[in-house]
């Protein structure tokens, strides 16, 4: 499952959306209205085309949707950008739209649940809703780039990060670069 909330850095999701499909992954897209704003102020793509690339799509009021529940089988959650709004419901079990029902279904099963958090700089809020997430078993991954890897374009920058994740979530096609010392 990805979620896309409204925090910058849409490209994230559009990114592990096209590995996903191009790696054999099915996905399940649940885009809140602040995520479709960002994916279009950044990118130009409106809800019907960001939808495209997802084998599924959901409205995020749609809490009826099969993937609401635990007995719906998936592998993992990613939600790239999380907003600090989306980091809040998730790390207070808030369940208030189907992408937080799906963060939270995620955790209470055990499964993997990647935050792609976003802002700068955090308050104290949300270095506490970090906390509760990791303390519930979640994984924090703010998109950070790893300069060390000498990216020579955003776009390997990108590339680079969204690797790291699908090899968080298991993704077996994952070919994140390792370092080989110096
Ligand atoms: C252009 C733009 C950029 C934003 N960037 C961020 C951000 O990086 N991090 C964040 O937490 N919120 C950001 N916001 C604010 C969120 O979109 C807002 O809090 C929204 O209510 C989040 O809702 P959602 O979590 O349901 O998507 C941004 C808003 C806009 C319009």
């Amino acid at each position: 499952m990805i979620g896309i909330s409204g925090a910058t850095g849409a490209i994230y999701a559009i990114r592990l959306l096209e590995r996903c499909r191009a790696s054999g992954c099915e996905t399940h897209l649940i885009a809140s209205s602040a995520g479709v704003l960002n994916v279009h102020h950044e990118l130009g793509l409106d809800r019907k085309a960001l939808e495209r690339l997802a084998d599924h799509a959901y409205s995020p009021a749609d809490v009826g949707a099969a993937i609401a529940s635990g007995s719906f089988a998936t592998h993992a959650m990613v939600v790239a950008p999380c907003s600090m709004k989306t980091l809040a419901a998730v790390a207070h079990g808030l369940s208030d739209n189907l992408m937080t029902r799906a963060a939270d279904v995620t955790l209470k099963e055990r499964r993997r649940l990647v935050l792609m958090v976003r802002e700068t700089p955090f308050n104290l809020a949300h270095l506490r809703n970090m906390t509760a997430v990791t303390e519930m078993g979640g994984i924090i991954f703010p998109p950070l780039p790893a300069f060390y890897l000498r990216p020579q374009s955003i776009d390997e920058l990108i590339n680079d990060t969204v690797e790291r994740v699908l090899a968080l979530i298991g993704v077996e096609a994952a070919s994140p670069k390792s370092w080989t010392g110096l």
